[in-house]
Formats: C-alpha cells, structure tokens, sequence
C-alpha cells in the first residue's frame, strides 16, 4: 500500500480542487477501488449514480462505453477516462449498422442492447439493460420475442429464464469466454465444498456448473448474504480482491481473466487525467438523444 501513498494522496487533493468524484468499477483493482473511489459498483449502480452526481468532473475508472454512459446521463459535466484505449470485446462486436440489418430482417421486434456498446449502438436500440437487470426489461416489454444484443451468452443465460425468444448476436467478453465447464468441475474437485458464482457473461455450459450467476454486484452481495467458507468467482481477477477485503472469514479460490482493458486504468493515469483533464469523453449530440433515451427507459424498469 506504501507503494501507493504518494499517488492517492494526490488524487485525493486533486479531487478536492477540482470538485470531481470518481466512479471505479468492481474489475478496478483495490487501490484505485478502495483508495480513491467514491461511487463504486456494477456497470447498472454506476449509471444510476450517475444521475445527479455533486461535481463538476466525473473520472470514470472503468471502460469507454461506462463513461460514455456516465456522459449521456450528464451532459454538462466533464466526463474524462484515464486511457482511451480501455475498450472492451462486447462493445467491438457490433456496430449501428448491424442493427438496423437486424431490424430490417426481424421487422416490428424491439431491440435491447447490453450497456456494454457504443453510444451510437445504445442510438440505434429501443432499450439497454446490464447483467444486473436483463431479464426484468426483456419482460417489461410485454412482447414474445426481443433481439437481445450483442452478448451471445448473456442472452442465452437470460432465455434459459423466461418464455420471451431470444434472438441473439455473436458478441462475446474476452474474459468469461474463456472459462470452460471442465476447468470448473475441476475446482469442485479439487476444493470440497466451494460455493461457485459465475457472471452471465460466462457460457451457458459453464453456468450450468456454478450454485448461482449474477452480476458483479449479484455475486457480490451473494457472498455478504450467505457467507460461505469457501467461495470462487468465475469472473475478472479484481472482482475477489476487492470483496475479499470486507469478509476476512471467507475463503476465496482466485482462478481469474484478466481484463486488459480494465487493467489500462491505474492510479497513475487517474492521478494524470486531473492533472491534465484528459481524456475528455463526447458524445455527438445526435446520437446522444435517442442513446439518453435507451438508458433511461433501462433506468426506470
Ligand atoms: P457488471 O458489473 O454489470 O456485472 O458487468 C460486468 C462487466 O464485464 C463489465 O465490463
Ligand atoms: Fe468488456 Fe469483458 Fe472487459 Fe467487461 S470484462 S470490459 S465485458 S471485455
């Protein structure tokens, strides 16, 4: 932590002058989660604390398409992110153009886009959702079938629990792709007992394996709430070192994927963007209207 010192007391004076707050998410490794931030969270609590922030910069330690998010929701305010480049697998895999093919081969079926895309996907869609909340807005509308983009497994994980059809996209997460059914059976036998989460970005075949799937705040608060002894995340490696911290009593197995663009963010860029206020994050205001519309119509289901 000695390591670290210079850099968050920095921020933290940093912060005070240019009355910014800074919203990390749960993949942030623990010094910038637990040292620096003040809004921490899944991708669906930063956007809802998004709205109405106290501030006039918003750091987003996180990815692009979060702080595009935290942009649409305040557009007044200086949205910067420490490293452009912080990108993320789901959010390349399709653009706006895809859909309007989708939408012109599946006339009348409504679009609902994972937060994980660009402003100008979330534009193009009648409405988001995160991991947190899919499968509540897929039956809020009230239709039989959805296009649910651009995460294939996601998607699948979510129809295996409701009636709507699921038309899904071949967008994957770099990470949770690449754990496989056998490698968690492997866990189970090697670690008696071991209480198993996964995210839903996970194949279904891995899901199938695990005691319960949820968002990063979902395992999260799976953990507080039945705190097993034994427990392993199927998920981003920061994800059990940040919750690790508040349960001394829980024994984390830490298999882990890293994801590299999660891992652009560190206290030095952080430190740097309130130096140098970069990198400022736009959105052109044609697209940011009906993008705006899209999280807000998520926010209130
Ligand atoms: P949540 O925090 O919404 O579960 O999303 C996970 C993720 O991969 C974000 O990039
Ligand atoms: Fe994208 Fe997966 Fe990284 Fe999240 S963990 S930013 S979904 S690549």
């Amino acid at each position: 932590w000695m390591l670290f010192e210079d850099d968050i007391a920095a921020i933290l004076r940093l912060k005070q002058e240019r009355n910014a707050v800074i919203l990390a998410h749960n993949y942030q490794t623990p010094e910038i989660f637990h040292g620096v931030a003040d809004i921490v969270g899944d991708s669906l609590a930063l956007a809802r604390k998004a709205i109405g922030v106290d501030a006039d910069v918003i750091v987003l330690a996180g990815v692009h398409f979060m702080a595009e998010t935290a942009k649409l929701l305040n557009p007044d305010k200086t949205v910067l992110i420490p490293d452009m480049g912080a990108g993320c697998s789901l959010a390349d895999s399709i653009t706006s153009d895809d859909i309007m093919g989708l939408r012109a081969a599946h006339p009348g079926v409504p679009v609902v886009t994972y937060v994980n895309t660009s402003a100008a996907v979330k534009a193009a869609s009648d409405i988001c959702c995160t991991s947190g909340n899919a499968l509540q807005v897929v039956e809020s509308l009230g239709v039989p079938r959805v296009l649910m983009l651009p995460d294939e497994y996601l998607a699948r994980n979510i129809a295996s629990q409701t009636q709507v059809e699921l038309i899904t996209w071949h967008g994957y997460c770099e990470v949770h792709e690449r754990f496989t059914p056998g490698e968690v059976r492997g866990f189970r036998d090697a670690y008696p007992g071991v209480t198993i989460l996964g995210h839903p970005e996970c194949p279904p075949e891995v899901i199938a394996e695990t005691d319960y799937s949820g968002s990063t705040a979902g395992m999260s608060e799976f953990v507080a709430r039945q705190r097993p002894e034994r427990v392993l995340l199927l998920t981003e490696c920061s994800m059990s070192d940040n919750v690790a911290i508040h349960h001394p009593e829980t024994e984390f197995i830490r298999p882990c994927n890293l994801c590299p663009h999660m891992k652009r963010i560190s206290l030095s860029n952080i430190r740097q963007a309130l130096e140098e206020n970069r990198h400022e994050v736009t959105v052109d205001p044609a697209i940011a209207a009906p993008a705006r519309r899209a999280v807000e119509r998520m926010l209130a289901v």
